[in-house]
């Protein structure tokens, strides 16, 4: 049977043109076959089993075919285009908020990975969501309704890493007095985080790497080895490439965690987010402690807009929480944590103050602290002069985006992002215009009053 060795040599074949290319040769060498030996019976049940694999291999990649195709799309895509992209492929998101272009990028990356079982990596700074991103990539993945178990491999003790993580026989050491499962275990057919894996001991380290070839676990104290199907995420805030030259993680290790590497954006890096996030987190913390979003002055917000938050989006959510709990109706630089709080306006760059920015002294260093970087400066200056071009086209044009879009020939949908970006809201400006109006009419009628 010629063509069934043809139909095994061609291998798998990961396109649905493939597929039924395959089943149509199945289904005309059955029906030309007049007479079929045995031995061509178990080649054919076998190839339909095959196929049968195919299949489902397809149905769990499918979104990552889908995501494949509108790669070449994306560069022309909007952000919110692309976002809504993802959700029309029922992407889901656990709550990740935001449209950064390095964000979008990481979801979409996390979006091709998810349904794999590949390792990841997810670096960032500290409170950047590596650890939502990991649930990301489980909640998109075919073992989302099994066990995401998470692992901090900094707090475990060195004498209890081994059995934390791949459990212990009674009796084993000191103090184990029941058998106990390891988070392998527990994570089996679902997917273990290892968070903080930069922190992971060496004789960890080795260990790891032994499970992660060889797919199964030793509980300490007992020589019968346990298979284990995990998933592997791991996140960490450190460099491991740079400690792997170094000489402190395994380069082995390294490579076999980071077949895909997810880089999260610093919140700095995302300044244009940051409006939007003091809503959202405003209006959730509202929700939590039950009382209506706090309103922020210019102030706090020009503050918020340009601080360099090392502590990234964990930073700025517990900063909407507390002045949410200890403002009244609004909250203004004096509801932030002290050590947070500017020693004179922000952005002293934007108000000619310069050389007393620069000296390093008295209040001038604490706003250089602040901004960070030269870039960061230039980045909270093109904020600052976009949101003053905005109110001054708005205050011309009495409040009328439509107008102002035609004015300043920019598309409309953008503008009012970017009105929404900066806080500004246009019937605020058509209330002005009309008083504005009010006073002309009544000092107009006052001059008739006058001339008559
Ligand atoms: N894009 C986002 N949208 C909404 N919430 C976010 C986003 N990113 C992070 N968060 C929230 O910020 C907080 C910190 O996130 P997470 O714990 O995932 O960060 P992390 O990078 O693991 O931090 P660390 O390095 O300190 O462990 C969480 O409350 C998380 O829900
Ligand atoms: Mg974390």
């Amino acid at each position: 049977m010629k063509i069934l060795d043809q139909l095994e040599e061609s291998g798998f074949a990961m396109s649905y043109a493939g597929l039924i290319e395959k089943i149509e040769i199945l289904r005309s060498t059955l029906r030309w076959s007049s007479r079929l030996e045995r031995a061509d019976i178990e080649k054919l049940l076998k190839q339909a089993s095959t196929l049968r694999d195919e299949v489902m291999q397809m149905s769990h990649k499918e979104r990552f075919v889908q995501a494949a195709v509108v790669e070449p799309l994306r560069a022309e895509q909007s952000r919110g285009a692309r976002r809504q992209a993802l959700l029309a492929r029922s992407f889901v998101f656990e709550g990740t908020f935001g449209d950064n272009p390095k964000l979008l990028e990481a979801l979409e990356i996390a979006e091709k990975a998810a349904p794999t079982d590949l390792p990841v990596l997810i670096d960032g700074e500290s409170g950047t969501g590596k650890e939502l991103m990991a649930k990301v990539i489980h909640a998109n993945g075919s073992r989302s309704d099994k066990p995401f178990i998470s692992v901090n491999c900094g707090a475990i003790p060195d004498n209890l890493l081994e059995s934390e993580l791949f459990g212990h026989r009674k009796g084993a050491f000191t103090g184990a007095t029941n058998d106990r499962k390891g988070k392998f275990e527990s994570a089996h057919t679902g997917t273990i985080f290892l968070d903080e894996i930069g922190e992971l001991p060496l004789p960890g380290q080795v260990k790891l790497l032994r499970v992660l070839e060889a797919h199964e676990i030793q509980r300490v104290g007992s020589d019968e080895p346990i298979a284990v199907d995990t998933r592997i995420v791991a996140a960490t805030n450190r460099n491991l490439r740079k400690l792997s030259e170094e000489g402190t993680f395994r380069e082995d290790l390294f490579y076999r965690l980071s077949v895909i590497h997810v880089t999260l954006p610093a919140l700095r890096e995302r300044r244009d987010e940051i409006p939007l996030l003091i809503q959202y987190f405003g209006d959730e913390a509202a929700g939590t402690l039950k009382r209506r979003p706090v309103r922020i002055t210019p102030k706090l917000r020009d503050f918020l807009l340009s601080y360099a938050w090392p502590g990234n989006i964990r930073e700025l959510r517990n900063v909407m929480y507390r002045v949410s709990c200890l403002a009244g109706d609004i909250a203004d630089v004096e509801h932030l944590p002290s050590d947070m709080r500017p020693t004179q306006p922000a952005s002293p760059w934007l108000r000619g103050d310069a050389a007393e920015a620069g000296s390093g002294t008295g209040n001038g260093a604490a706003s250089v602290t602040n901004l960070l970087s030269l870039s960061d400066a230039k980045r909270a200056a093109s904020d600052e002069a976009e949101k003053a071009f905005l109110q001054r086209g708005l205050q011309e044009v009495g409040g009328t985006v439509a107008e102002l879009a035609r004015r300043v020939d920019m598309n409309r949908s953008h503008l009012q992002m970017l009105l929404k970006k900066h806080g500004l809201h246009s019937k605020d400006f058509r209330r002005q215009h009309a008083q504005d109006n009010g006073r002309k009419d009544m000092s107009a009628s006052g001059d008739d009053a006058d001339s008559r």
